[in-house]
């Protein structure tokens, strides 16, 4: 136990998400000191003249660590609900994509809004996610696909990260979709990428990964692997929107590259899925755009458990696929939808989360050292966070111990 303590939880029930079991420890007591895990035991355990500078009995509520979602789109402007009717009159999302719709159109709505537009645009959603647990937020550029309007969506994440008590991790995707002004040059668009956009977001140290989609409505494999040269060549690492809508072989370029995830996945084969577990790239599952796509290709669960390839669980919010800012619900989906258990879920938004944004050595479990993002929920077990659906028994979040303070602390 530290001399000092900023924060003195008692009474929790724990999840470190340590162990692949989820399994909840008797009432316990964890203390804070400069934004770290520093004593973590049973009440019995407890020096009973500790006191911390804050005090906070969780009354039995379960304590995890803060929710990481670790794939989102979450800095764009407007929104594509005529989009949504669209679909349901019958056209598909590749129909739409190829009449220069679809992400066209919310790159159009992002380069017109100014940085303060988007800035605020894009709060309520961080707050929205906030409140269902987010202590830890990825957030990709892509819907720019310009040199200066990606760097203005890096510039808006950043300063949500600056502004808002969450730890925000970048990615650069200027390699989402090909801009209007190179249709039919794909190519000349990879190399703008590769020369000008992924040296300069690293030179402004705006990007902390980089990702494409790599996509029979995206990029090949070949002109993907041009970007995670570069990427690789600025001691960027890369992740990737692979084998969403068709096989590509992305898993295994990822792979090939180390990457730290590779996301979506409903095509990928056997072959994708073993050079993943072979490279430790984690399997980023997300649900909510099978959901909304009504896709019927559920990923390969049963092949990444046999391969121990880690599976994370994300939102990707975005405005065509996925928008939603709910975590919680992405648990229930991955159940409801992949068949995972409620165990692998937390884990998917926890450990592996962590892993999949390269965090796992400071983020992502409760344990000594460890960052104190932690959340308190008002349930017995953690079964019921993926098994409730669109709940938020949400009791308190805690970013970075006293750092971020309280928040929404309720009765
Ligand atoms: O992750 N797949 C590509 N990107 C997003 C969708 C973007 C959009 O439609 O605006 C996704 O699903
Ligand atoms: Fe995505």
């Amino acid at each position: 136990m530290t001399p000092t303590i900023d924060l003195l939880i008692r009474n929790a029930r724990v999840v470190t998400c340590a162990d692949d079991a989820c399994a909840v420890s008797p009432p316990a007591f964890l203390a804070v000191a400069h934004g770290q895990i520093a004593g973590l035991g049973t009440m019995a355990q407890l020096d009973p003249n500790a006191r911390g500078a804050q005090e906070l009995d969780a009354e039995g509520a379960l304590l995890t660590p803060g929710l990481i979602d670790c794939h989102t789109h979450l800095v764009f402007a407007g929104d594509r609900a005529r989009e949504f009717e669209l679909r349901l009159e019958g056209a598909s999302y590749e129909d739409i994509a190829r009449a220069g719709g679809g992400i066209l159109s919310t790159v159009q709505r992002t380069r017109e809004a100014n940085a303060g537009d988007l800035l605020a645009q894009s709060t309520r959603r961080l707050a929205s996610l906030m409140q269902h647990g987010v202590t830890t937020v990825e957030i990709k550029s892509g819907y720019g696909l310009s040199l200066k309007a990606e760097l203005k969506c890096l510039q808006v994440a950043r300063e949500l990260g600056q502004h808002q008590p969450v730890n925000v991790v970048t990615t650069l995707l200027a390699a989402h979709a090909l801009p209007p002004e190179f249709t039919g040059r794909a190519d000349d668009y990879i190399d703008h990428v590769v020369q000008h956009i992924i040296p300069e977001a690293a030179r402004l140290k705006l990007a902390d990964a980089v990702d494409a989609f790599c996509e029979n409505i995206g990029f090949t494999s070949a002109q993907t692997r041009r970007v995670f040269e570069a990427a690789q060549a600025h001691g960027l690492p890369v992740k990737l929107h692979a084998e969403q809508l068709s096989n590509q072989g992305g898993a295994a370029l990822a792979a090939e590259f180390g990457a730290l995830s590779a996301d979506h996945l409903e095509f990928v084969d056997e072959a994708g899925v073993a050079a993943m577990a072979r490279a430790g790239t984690v399997a980023v599952m997300l649900p909510g755009a099978y959901y909304f796509l009504r896709d019927t290709h559920v990923p390969p669960i049963a092949l990444f458990r046999r391969h121990g390839v880690p599976m994370a669980v994300a939102t990707d919010c975005n405005p065509g696929t996925s928008p939603t800012t709910h975590l919680p619900l992405m648990l229930n989906m991955a159940c409801t939808l992949f068949r995972m258990t409620p165990a692998e879920a937390l884990l998917g938004v926890t450990r592996h989360a962590a892993r999949a944004l390269g965090l796992l050595a400071t983020h992502g479990t409760v344990e000594i050292g460890k960052r104190a993002d932690l959340c308190l929920w008002n349930i017995d077990h953690p079964a019921e966070l993926a098994y409730a659906i669109g709940a938020s028994p949400l009791r308190a979040r805690i970013h970075g111990g006293l750092d971020g303070g309280l928040q929404h602390r309720l009765q």
